[in-house]
Protein backbone atom coordinates (compact mmCIF):
# COMPACT_ATOMS: atom_id res chain seq x y z
CA UNK A 1 0.00 0.00 0.00
CA UNK A 2 2.85 2.48 1.00
CA UNK A 3 4.68 1.65 -2.46
CA UNK A 4 1.86 2.20 -4.63
CA UNK A 5 1.18 6.13 -3.81
CA UNK A 6 5.23 6.25 -5.14
CA UNK A 7 4.42 4.68 -7.95
CA UNK A 8 1.18 6.74 -8.78
CA UNK A 9 3.38 9.81 -8.14
CA UNK A 10 6.30 8.67 -10.46
CA UNK A 11 3.57 7.85 -13.34
CA UNK A 12 2.17 11.54 -12.34
CA UNK A 13 5.28 13.05 -13.54
CA UNK A 14 5.87 11.16 -16.78
CA UNK A 15 2.35 11.80 -17.33
CA UNK A 16 2.36 15.03 -17.46
CA UNK A 17 2.29 14.65 -21.34
CA UNK A 18 6.15 15.60 -22.18
CA UNK A 19 8.05 14.49 -19.65
CA UNK A 20 11.22 14.64 -21.82
CA UNK A 21 10.53 18.11 -22.72
CA UNK A 22 9.35 20.17 -19.35
CA UNK A 23 12.37 18.16 -17.42
CA UNK A 24 14.65 20.00 -19.11
CA UNK A 25 15.22 23.10 -18.51
CA UNK A 26 11.94 23.22 -16.68
CA UNK A 27 11.40 25.00 -13.40
CA UNK A 28 11.79 23.04 -10.81
CA UNK A 29 8.51 21.34 -9.19
CA UNK A 30 6.04 22.83 -11.87
CA UNK A 31 4.98 19.83 -13.30
CA UNK A 32 5.85 16.97 -10.27
CA UNK A 33 3.83 19.83 -7.37
CA UNK A 34 2.12 17.31 -5.54
CA UNK A 35 -1.88 17.99 -4.56
CA UNK A 36 -3.76 16.94 -1.47
CA UNK A 37 -6.24 14.76 -3.19
CA UNK A 38 -4.22 12.48 -5.72
CA UNK A 39 -0.79 12.84 -3.36
CA UNK A 40 -1.09 13.11 0.47
CA UNK A 41 -4.73 12.00 1.12
CA UNK A 42 -3.17 8.42 0.84
CA UNK A 43 -0.59 9.05 2.62
CA UNK A 44 -2.84 10.41 5.57
CA UNK A 45 -5.13 7.72 5.10
CA UNK A 46 -2.50 5.27 5.41
CA UNK A 47 -0.15 6.36 8.20
CA UNK A 48 -1.94 9.37 10.45
CA UNK A 49 -5.63 8.38 10.25
CA UNK A 50 -5.95 5.32 12.60
CA UNK A 51 -4.58 7.72 15.34
CA UNK A 52 -5.82 11.01 14.08
CA UNK A 53 -9.98 10.66 14.59
CA UNK A 54 -12.20 11.23 16.19
CA UNK A 55 -12.80 8.94 19.19
CA UNK A 56 -9.09 7.83 18.76
CA UNK A 57 -5.76 8.33 20.94
CA UNK A 58 -4.61 11.37 19.22
CA UNK A 59 -5.11 15.58 20.15
CA UNK A 60 -6.89 15.92 16.55
CA UNK A 61 -8.34 14.55 13.80
CA UNK A 62 -7.02 14.54 10.24
CA UNK A 63 -9.21 13.17 9.04
CA UNK A 64 -10.05 16.34 5.92
CA UNK A 65 -8.30 18.58 3.46
CA UNK A 66 -9.10 21.64 5.89
CA UNK A 67 -7.78 19.61 9.08
CA UNK A 68 -4.57 18.85 7.33
CA UNK A 69 -4.09 22.52 6.38
CA UNK A 70 -4.75 23.97 9.38
CA UNK A 71 -2.47 21.40 11.08
CA UNK A 72 0.71 21.94 8.45
CA UNK A 73 3.20 23.42 10.71
CA UNK A 74 2.90 21.03 13.24
CA UNK A 75 2.60 18.18 10.97
CA UNK A 76 5.89 19.23 9.09
CA UNK A 77 7.62 19.42 12.18
CA UNK A 78 6.29 16.17 13.71
CA UNK A 79 7.39 14.16 10.55
CA UNK A 80 10.54 15.61 9.34
CA UNK A 81 11.75 15.10 12.90
CA UNK A 82 10.52 11.35 12.49
CA UNK A 83 7.97 11.87 15.85
CA UNK A 84 5.19 11.06 13.49
CA UNK A 85 4.22 8.50 12.73
CA UNK A 86 5.80 7.79 16.27
CA UNK A 87 8.95 5.02 15.21
CA UNK A 88 11.56 6.46 17.17
CA UNK A 89 14.08 3.24 15.96
CA UNK A 90 17.20 5.32 14.15
CA UNK A 91 17.07 4.79 10.26
CA UNK A 92 21.07 5.02 9.73
CA UNK A 93 21.97 1.96 11.98
CA UNK A 94 20.95 -1.21 12.75
CA UNK A 95 18.66 -3.67 11.49
CA UNK A 96 15.89 -2.11 9.74
CA UNK A 97 13.24 -4.81 8.85
CA UNK A 98 10.25 -5.47 11.24
CA UNK A 99 7.16 -6.91 11.51
CA UNK A 100 5.78 -3.33 12.38
CA UNK A 101 7.85 -0.80 11.01
CA UNK A 102 4.76 2.48 10.63
CA UNK A 103 7.35 4.90 9.65
CA UNK A 104 6.75 6.79 6.38
CA UNK A 105 9.36 5.41 3.71
CA UNK A 106 11.60 8.17 2.47
CA UNK A 107 9.06 9.07 -0.69
CA UNK A 108 6.25 9.50 1.20
CA UNK A 109 8.04 12.16 3.49
CA UNK A 110 9.31 14.06 0.17
CA UNK A 111 5.88 13.92 -0.91
CA UNK A 112 4.31 15.42 2.27
CA UNK A 113 6.71 18.00 2.63
CA UNK A 114 6.95 19.06 -0.71
CA UNK A 115 3.07 19.57 -0.44
CA UNK A 116 2.86 21.15 2.70
CA UNK A 117 6.15 23.87 1.52
CA UNK A 118 3.84 24.43 -1.52
CA UNK A 119 0.82 26.39 -1.48
CA UNK A 120 -0.91 23.52 -0.41
CA UNK A 121 -3.15 22.58 -3.52
CA UNK A 122 -6.47 20.50 -3.09
CA UNK A 123 -6.11 19.37 -6.58
CA UNK A 124 -8.40 17.37 -8.61
CA UNK A 125 -11.29 15.66 -6.34
CA UNK A 126 -12.16 13.14 -8.87
CA UNK A 127 -8.27 11.80 -7.57
CA UNK A 128 -9.39 11.92 -4.06
CA UNK A 129 -8.89 7.78 -2.96
CA UNK A 130 -12.40 6.64 -1.13
CA UNK A 131 -12.18 7.06 2.85
CA UNK A 132 -10.26 4.65 4.46
CA UNK A 133 -12.18 1.89 6.84
CA UNK A 134 -10.71 1.50 10.31
CA UNK A 135 -11.03 -1.10 12.47
CA UNK A 136 -12.96 -0.55 15.85
CA UNK A 137 -9.89 1.22 17.80
CA UNK A 138 -11.55 -0.21 21.16
CA UNK A 139 -11.46 -3.66 19.58
CA UNK A 140 -8.10 -6.08 19.64
CA UNK A 141 -6.22 -5.16 17.37
CA UNK A 142 -4.36 -8.79 16.97
CA UNK A 143 -8.04 -9.82 15.96
CA UNK A 144 -7.70 -8.98 12.49
CA UNK A 145 -4.27 -11.04 12.25
CA UNK A 146 -5.55 -14.32 13.50
CA UNK A 147 -9.11 -14.22 12.24
CA UNK A 148 -10.43 -14.52 15.51
CA UNK A 149 -10.83 -12.98 19.13
CA UNK A 150 -8.10 -13.74 22.03
CA UNK A 151 -8.52 -17.55 22.90
CA UNK A 152 -8.44 -16.20 26.85
CA UNK A 153 -9.01 -12.72 28.35
CA UNK A 154 -7.71 -11.88 31.62
CA UNK A 155 -8.88 -9.13 33.11
CA UNK A 156 -7.04 -7.09 36.02
CA UNK A 157 -9.19 -6.26 38.92
CA UNK A 158 -11.15 -2.33 38.48
CA UNK A 159 -9.69 0.64 39.89
CA UNK A 160 -10.28 4.47 40.02
CA UNK A 161 -7.87 6.86 39.82
CA UNK A 162 -8.75 10.11 41.25
CA UNK A 163 -8.63 13.48 38.83
CA UNK A 164 -5.46 14.59 40.79
CA UNK A 165 -2.85 12.53 42.84
CA UNK A 166 0.45 11.30 43.00
CA UNK A 167 1.58 7.94 40.36
CA UNK A 168 -0.14 5.18 41.84
CA UNK A 169 0.95 1.44 41.29
CA UNK A 170 -1.82 -1.20 41.59
CA UNK A 171 -1.09 -4.67 42.09
CA UNK A 172 -3.62 -7.34 41.54
CA UNK A 173 -3.45 -11.27 41.39
CA UNK A 174 -6.27 -13.07 39.05
CA UNK A 175 -6.63 -15.83 37.97
CA UNK A 176 -6.26 -17.02 34.52
CA UNK A 177 -8.54 -20.13 34.54
CA UNK A 178 -6.41 -22.07 32.90
CA UNK A 179 -7.28 -26.21 33.10
CA UNK A 180 -4.85 -27.29 31.17
CA UNK A 181 -0.92 -26.64 29.68
CA UNK A 182 -1.32 -23.95 26.72
CA UNK A 183 1.91 -22.68 24.81
CA UNK A 184 1.13 -18.95 23.77
CA UNK A 185 1.53 -17.24 20.40
CA UNK A 186 0.53 -14.30 20.59
CA UNK A 187 -0.41 -11.46 23.71
CA UNK A 188 -2.14 -8.32 23.01
CA UNK A 189 -2.73 -6.28 26.74
CA UNK A 190 -4.99 -3.70 26.61
CA UNK A 191 -6.46 -0.75 28.87
CA UNK A 192 -10.20 -0.49 28.70
CA UNK A 193 -11.69 2.27 26.30
CA UNK A 194 -11.67 5.13 26.16
CA UNK A 195 -9.85 6.38 28.96
CA UNK A 196 -7.43 3.75 30.06
CA UNK A 197 -5.28 4.41 27.56
CA UNK A 198 -4.55 8.09 28.67
CA UNK A 199 -4.35 6.94 32.37
CA UNK A 200 -1.71 3.74 31.97
CA UNK A 201 1.88 4.45 31.94
CA UNK A 202 2.96 0.77 31.77
CA UNK A 203 1.42 -2.51 32.99
CA UNK A 204 3.67 -5.87 33.75
CA UNK A 205 2.00 -8.97 33.69
CA UNK A 206 3.66 -11.86 35.59
CA UNK A 207 2.85 -15.43 35.60
CA UNK A 208 2.99 -16.98 38.80
CA UNK A 209 2.40 -20.89 37.79
CA UNK A 210 3.97 -24.25 39.63
CA UNK A 211 7.24 -25.31 37.36
CA UNK A 212 10.34 -27.57 37.51
CA UNK A 213 12.92 -24.34 38.04
CA UNK A 214 14.84 -24.90 34.58
CA UNK A 215 18.36 -23.35 33.75
CA UNK A 216 17.51 -20.74 31.78
CA UNK A 217 16.34 -18.59 34.46
CA UNK A 218 17.45 -14.80 35.10
CA UNK A 219 19.83 -15.40 37.37
CA UNK A 220 21.87 -17.85 35.47
CA UNK A 221 20.70 -17.39 31.56
CA UNK A 222 23.65 -14.46 31.00
CA UNK A 223 26.59 -13.38 33.16
CA UNK A 224 25.89 -9.39 33.44
CA UNK A 225 27.98 -6.95 34.72
CA UNK A 226 25.46 -5.96 37.24
CA UNK A 227 23.68 -8.94 37.15
CA UNK A 228 20.11 -7.05 37.23
CA UNK A 229 18.65 -8.77 34.48
CA UNK A 230 15.06 -9.39 35.06
CA UNK A 231 12.72 -12.03 34.03
CA UNK A 232 12.70 -15.33 32.47
CA UNK A 233 9.43 -17.46 32.73
CA UNK A 234 7.72 -15.68 35.22
CA UNK A 235 7.35 -12.18 33.53
CA UNK A 236 4.87 -12.65 30.87
CA UNK A 237 4.21 -9.15 29.06
CA UNK A 238 4.80 -5.45 29.54
CA UNK A 239 2.55 -3.10 27.81
CA UNK A 240 3.26 0.88 27.95
CA UNK A 241 1.52 3.69 25.75
CA UNK A 242 2.41 3.16 22.13
CA UNK A 243 2.26 -0.80 22.38
CA UNK A 244 -0.24 -3.51 20.99
CA UNK A 245 1.29 -6.78 21.43
CA UNK A 246 3.84 -9.74 20.58
CA UNK A 247 3.20 -11.73 18.63
CA UNK A 248 6.02 -15.30 18.70
CA UNK A 249 7.31 -16.66 15.64
CA UNK A 250 5.81 -20.37 14.50
CA UNK A 251 7.78 -22.82 16.76
CA UNK A 252 8.30 -20.50 19.98
CA UNK A 253 6.01 -19.18 22.32
CA UNK A 254 5.27 -18.81 26.07
CA UNK A 255 3.69 -21.94 28.36
CA UNK A 256 1.03 -21.46 30.15
CA UNK A 257 0.12 -24.09 33.25
CA UNK A 258 -3.30 -24.92 34.70
CA UNK A 259 -3.99 -22.80 37.98
CA UNK A 260 -1.80 -20.65 36.91
CA UNK A 261 -2.20 -17.07 38.03
CA UNK A 262 -1.32 -13.23 36.59
CA UNK A 263 0.17 -10.84 39.19
CA UNK A 264 -0.70 -7.25 37.53
CA UNK A 265 1.80 -4.56 38.32
CA UNK A 266 -0.37 -1.23 36.70
CA UNK A 267 1.45 1.95 37.27
CA UNK A 268 -1.19 4.58 36.78
CA UNK A 269 -0.83 8.94 36.75
CA UNK A 270 -3.62 11.11 36.93
CA UNK A 271 -5.12 13.63 34.33
CA UNK A 272 -7.13 16.20 35.96
CA UNK A 273 -10.49 14.39 36.02
CA UNK A 274 -11.26 10.71 38.15
CA UNK A 275 -11.49 7.83 36.10
CA UNK A 276 -13.24 5.28 37.89
CA UNK A 277 -12.90 1.49 37.12
CA UNK A 278 -10.47 1.52 34.63
CA UNK A 279 -8.53 -2.04 34.37
CA UNK A 280 -6.08 -3.96 31.84
CA UNK A 281 -7.14 -7.37 30.09
CA UNK A 282 -4.94 -9.77 28.31
CA UNK A 283 -5.57 -11.48 25.20
CA UNK A 284 -4.07 -14.00 24.54
CA UNK A 285 -4.14 -16.12 21.44
CA UNK A 286 -3.24 -20.00 22.36
CA UNK A 287 -1.69 -22.73 19.85
CA UNK A 288 -3.84 -25.63 19.46
CA UNK A 289 -4.36 -27.88 22.12
CA UNK A 290 -1.53 -30.11 22.58
CA UNK A 291 1.00 -28.18 20.30
CA UNK A 292 4.40 -28.32 21.64
CA UNK A 293 6.70 -25.78 20.12
CA UNK A 294 10.32 -26.18 20.20
CA UNK A 295 11.64 -23.36 21.83
CA UNK A 296 10.29 -21.30 24.67
CA UNK A 297 10.70 -17.45 24.21
CA UNK A 298 11.01 -15.57 27.42
CA UNK A 299 10.72 -11.67 28.20
CA UNK A 300 13.56 -10.25 29.71
CA UNK A 301 14.40 -6.86 30.88
CA UNK A 302 18.13 -5.58 30.11
CA UNK A 303 19.39 -3.00 32.39
CA UNK A 304 21.61 -0.27 31.05
CA UNK A 305 22.00 1.47 34.26
CA UNK A 306 25.45 0.86 35.62
CA UNK A 307 26.26 0.66 39.18
CA UNK A 308 23.34 3.62 39.71
CA UNK A 309 21.67 6.24 37.30
CA UNK A 310 23.17 9.15 38.46
CA UNK A 311 22.34 12.26 36.60
CA UNK A 312 23.30 15.75 37.20
CA UNK A 313 21.32 18.73 36.41
CA UNK A 314 21.59 20.53 33.40
CA UNK A 315 23.63 17.32 32.09
CA UNK A 316 23.44 14.51 29.51
CA UNK A 317 24.30 11.45 31.69
CA UNK A 318 25.67 7.45 29.46
CA UNK A 319 25.05 4.26 31.19
CA UNK A 320 25.83 0.70 30.61
CA UNK A 321 25.23 -2.49 31.30
CA UNK A 322 26.39 -5.89 29.46
CA UNK A 323 25.36 -9.66 29.07
CA UNK A 324 27.47 -12.52 28.18
CA UNK A 325 24.99 -14.90 26.71
CA UNK A 326 25.52 -18.96 27.67
CA UNK A 327 23.61 -20.08 25.17
CA UNK A 328 22.87 -19.16 21.49
CA UNK A 329 19.85 -17.53 21.01
CA UNK A 330 17.34 -15.47 18.54
CA UNK A 331 16.46 -12.07 19.56
CA UNK A 332 12.75 -11.23 18.90
CA UNK A 333 12.19 -7.70 19.72
CA UNK A 334 13.58 -4.46 21.12
CA UNK A 335 12.20 -1.82 23.18
CA UNK A 336 13.78 0.85 25.18
CA UNK A 337 12.10 1.97 28.55
CA UNK A 338 13.05 5.42 30.09
CA UNK A 339 10.94 8.05 31.23
CA UNK A 340 10.75 11.88 30.89
CA UNK A 341 14.62 12.34 30.46
CA UNK A 342 15.73 9.27 28.41
CA UNK A 343 16.74 10.69 25.44
CA UNK A 344 18.54 7.54 23.73
CA UNK A 345 19.37 3.46 24.04
CA UNK A 346 21.20 1.47 22.08
CA UNK A 347 21.36 -2.85 21.50
CA UNK A 348 24.51 -4.28 20.35
CA UNK A 349 26.50 -7.39 20.32
CA UNK A 350 29.66 -8.12 20.32
CA UNK A 351 30.39 -11.74 19.29
CA UNK A 352 32.79 -14.40 20.29
CA UNK A 353 35.42 -13.77 17.25
CA UNK A 354 35.86 -10.38 17.79
CA UNK A 355 33.35 -8.93 15.60
CA UNK A 356 31.06 -6.24 16.75
CA UNK A 357 27.25 -4.85 15.61
CA UNK A 358 24.90 -2.26 16.65
CA UNK A 359 22.10 -4.10 16.49
CA UNK A 360 19.46 -1.37 16.85
CA UNK A 361 19.37 2.13 18.63
CA UNK A 362 16.70 4.64 18.95
CA UNK A 363 17.97 7.86 19.13
CA UNK A 364 15.32 10.03 19.16
CA UNK A 365 13.68 8.34 22.56
CA UNK A 366 9.86 9.95 23.19
CA UNK A 367 8.87 8.71 26.75
CA UNK A 368 5.45 8.77 25.89
CA UNK A 369 5.49 6.36 23.01
CA UNK A 370 7.13 3.38 24.25
CA UNK A 371 7.36 1.53 20.74
CA UNK A 372 7.92 -2.33 20.63
CA UNK A 373 9.91 -2.71 17.39
CA UNK A 374 9.42 -6.43 16.63
CA UNK A 375 12.56 -8.13 13.99
CA UNK A 376 11.48 -9.14 10.67
CA UNK A 377 12.01 -13.28 10.82
CA UNK A 378 14.71 -12.73 8.52
CA UNK A 379 15.88 -9.85 10.53
CA UNK A 380 16.27 -10.81 14.29
CA UNK A 381 19.50 -11.55 15.31
CA UNK A 382 20.78 -14.86 15.82
CA UNK A 383 23.54 -15.00 18.73
CA UNK A 384 25.65 -17.65 19.41
CA UNK A 385 26.92 -18.79 22.85
CA UNK A 386 29.14 -16.33 24.21
CA UNK A 387 27.65 -13.21 22.62
CA UNK A 388 28.16 -10.13 24.95
CA UNK A 389 25.08 -7.91 24.87
CA UNK A 390 25.62 -4.76 25.45
CA UNK A 391 22.60 -1.59 26.49
CA UNK A 392 23.92 2.07 26.55
CA UNK A 393 21.68 4.58 27.82
CA UNK A 394 21.45 8.41 27.52
CA UNK A 395 19.43 10.60 30.06
CA UNK A 396 19.19 14.35 28.79
CA UNK A 397 18.34 16.31 31.82
CA UNK A 398 19.28 19.88 30.08
CA UNK A 399 16.61 22.74 29.41
CA UNK A 400 17.19 21.42 26.04
CA UNK A 401 14.98 18.54 26.26
CA UNK A 402 11.65 19.41 25.60
CA UNK A 403 10.05 16.75 28.00
CA UNK A 404 12.18 17.66 31.03
CA UNK A 405 10.29 18.60 33.21
CA UNK A 406 12.85 20.44 36.20
CA UNK A 407 16.73 20.58 34.66
CA UNK A 408 17.90 21.84 37.93
CA UNK A 409 16.84 18.83 39.77
CA UNK A 410 19.41 15.89 39.99
CA UNK A 411 17.79 12.55 38.99
CA UNK A 412 18.40 8.97 40.09
CA UNK A 413 16.77 5.50 39.31
CA UNK A 414 12.91 5.44 40.69
CA UNK A 415 9.64 4.35 39.97
CA UNK A 416 7.70 7.42 39.25
CA UNK A 417 7.78 9.27 35.71
CA UNK A 418 9.68 12.00 37.42
CA UNK A 419 12.54 9.51 38.24
CA UNK A 420 14.59 7.60 35.77
CA UNK A 421 14.85 4.09 34.51
CA UNK A 422 16.90 2.60 31.36
CA UNK A 423 16.43 -0.85 30.77
CA UNK A 424 15.14 -3.04 27.46
CA UNK A 425 12.55 -5.32 26.91
CA UNK A 426 13.76 -7.84 24.93
CA UNK A 427 12.26 -11.46 23.92
CA UNK A 428 14.75 -13.81 23.87
CA UNK A 429 14.26 -17.39 22.24
CA UNK A 430 17.44 -19.84 23.36
CA UNK A 431 18.44 -22.29 20.99
CA UNK A 432 20.42 -25.43 21.00
CA UNK A 433 23.52 -25.69 19.17
CA UNK A 434 21.77 -27.42 16.45
CA UNK A 435 19.19 -25.43 16.20
CA UNK A 436 21.54 -22.41 16.15
CA UNK A 437 23.51 -23.80 13.38
CA UNK A 438 20.47 -24.53 11.77
CA UNK A 439 19.00 -20.79 11.95
CA UNK A 440 21.84 -19.77 10.56
CA UNK A 441 22.01 -22.05 7.30
CA UNK A 442 18.51 -21.87 6.50
CA UNK A 443 18.98 -17.73 6.63
CA UNK A 444 22.52 -18.16 4.59
CA UNK A 445 20.43 -20.07 1.88
CA UNK A 446 17.75 -17.66 1.14
CA UNK A 447 19.65 -14.42 1.74
CA UNK A 448 21.79 -16.26 -1.01
CA UNK A 449 18.75 -17.03 -2.95
CA UNK A 450 16.95 -13.45 -3.11
CA UNK A 451 20.61 -12.43 -4.27
CA UNK A 452 20.38 -14.59 -7.05
CA UNK A 453 16.47 -13.68 -7.52
CA UNK A 454 18.23 -9.37 -7.51
CA UNK A 455 20.63 -10.44 -10.28
CA UNK A 456 18.24 -12.46 -12.31
CA UNK A 457 16.07 -9.68 -12.59
CA UNK A 458 18.74 -6.77 -13.15
CA UNK A 459 19.75 -8.80 -16.30
CA UNK A 460 16.65 -9.64 -17.65
C1 LIG B 1 -0.20 5.34 16.65
C2 LIG B 1 -1.02 6.53 16.64
C3 LIG B 1 -0.57 7.70 15.81
C4 LIG B 1 -0.20 7.73 14.49
C5 LIG B 1 -0.12 6.56 13.53
C6 LIG B 1 0.10 9.10 14.19
N1 LIG B 1 -0.09 9.88 15.29
FE1 LIG B 1 0.25 11.87 15.44
N2 LIG B 1 -0.12 11.81 17.42
C7 LIG B 1 -0.59 10.71 18.12
C8 LIG B 1 -0.72 11.07 19.53
C9 LIG B 1 -1.23 10.16 20.62
C10 LIG B 1 -0.29 12.40 19.66
C11 LIG B 1 -0.19 13.22 20.95
C12 LIG B 1 1.01 12.79 21.75
C13 LIG B 1 2.32 13.09 21.07
O1 LIG B 1 2.49 14.21 20.56
O2 LIG B 1 3.18 12.22 21.05
C14 LIG B 1 0.07 12.83 18.32
C15 LIG B 1 0.56 14.09 18.02
C16 LIG B 1 0.71 14.58 16.73
C17 LIG B 1 1.03 15.96 16.40
C18 LIG B 1 1.25 17.08 17.41
C19 LIG B 1 -0.04 17.64 17.85
C20 LIG B 1 0.17 18.82 18.76
O3 LIG B 1 -0.45 18.82 19.82
O4 LIG B 1 0.98 19.67 18.43
C21 LIG B 1 1.07 16.05 15.05
C22 LIG B 1 1.32 17.30 14.23
C23 LIG B 1 0.81 14.73 14.53
N3 LIG B 1 0.61 13.86 15.57
C24 LIG B 1 0.79 14.39 13.19
C25 LIG B 1 0.74 13.08 12.70
C26 LIG B 1 0.86 12.75 11.31
C27 LIG B 1 1.00 13.75 10.18
C28 LIG B 1 0.81 11.39 11.24
C29 LIG B 1 0.97 10.54 10.00
C30 LIG B 1 2.04 10.85 9.11
C31 LIG B 1 0.62 10.89 12.59
N4 LIG B 1 0.59 11.96 13.44
C32 LIG B 1 0.50 9.55 12.93
C33 LIG B 1 -0.86 9.48 17.60
C34 LIG B 1 -0.51 9.07 16.30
Amino acid sequence: MRRENTVRRAGAVCLAITCALVAWPAPAGAQDQPTYARDVAPIIQANCQVCHQAGSIAPMSLMTYEAVKRYAPRIREKVTARLMPPWHIDRSVGIQEFKNDQALTEEELETLVAWLDSDMPLGDEADMPPPAEFPDPSAWQFESTFGRPPDLVVPSEPYTLAAKTQDKWFTPTVPTGLTGERWVKAIEIRPSWPDGPKIVHHALAFLIQQEDPDEMTAETAELSTSSRAMGGAGLFMEWAVGKVGEIFPDGAGKLMLPGSRIRWEVHYHAIGREVRDSYVELGIWLYPEGYVPENRTRLRMFNATGDALDIPPGKIAVTQDTYTMRWPARLENFQPHMHMRGKAMSMSAIYPDGRKELLSQVTNFQWNWHVNYIYADDAAPLLPAGTTLVFTAWHDNTPENPNNPDHTQWVGWGDRTVDEMAHAWVDVTYLTDEQYAAAVAEREARTAEQNENKEEGNNR
